[in-house]
């Protein structure tokens, strides 16, 4: 059984625990449903002042909710709406202070004050975006940027 065990240090430091976790959950396994639902899992439960962590998946034409930890979602969401939409369609990550003053923000759980999108690319292909938001105005620095950059690409290497 895996054991998240606390994370200790500087934030960079409990970034790269975190990482490591995440490395050790998804070990030998590729299938995208059950990672997207551990990484969710584990990044909620690791890092304080969170409320929705997870997975919206590209189907070619928008992106659809998959694994995530939190309240219900909206399922679907178009590449130009939303933060989710600007990730995707931009394919850079949106590191966004304060979702109210984001142009076209989703409101799926109202209590989100703040948000990081990463995009989700293999080989130049979108696969989706990973979305985590928190109740805390301007809760997320670089540090936690690069953090949940390096989850993403775990999670995109571990499909391969
Ligand atoms: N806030 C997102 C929508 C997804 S939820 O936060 C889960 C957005 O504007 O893209």
């Amino acid at each position: 059984m895996f054991t998240a065990t606390t994370l200790s240090g500087s934030k960079p430091e409990q970034y790269a625990e975190l990482a490591s976790q995440a490395r050790s959950l998804l070990a030998g396994e590729s299938d995208r449903i059950a990672n997207a639902a551990n990484l969710s899992a584990l990044v909620y439960h690791a890092l304080p002042a969170l409320n929705w962590v997870g997975f919206y998946f590209y189907d070619g034409h928008e992106l659809v909710v998959g694994p995530f930890q939190g309240q219900p979602a909206c399922v679907r969401i178009p590449l130009d709406k939303g933060v989710c939409g600007a990730a995707a369609s931009t394919r850079q990550t949106q590191r966004v202070a304060d979702v109210d003053a984001f142009p076209g923000h989703i409101a799926c759980d109202s209590a989100s004050r703040s948000e990081v999108v990463v995009p989700l690319v293999a080989d130049g292909r979108l696969i989706g975006v990973f979305d985590i938001d928190s109740p805390e105005l301007d809760r997320f620095d670089a540090d936690d940027q690069r953090g949940m950059e390096t989850i993403a690409a775990i999670f995109v290497e571990s499909l391969a």
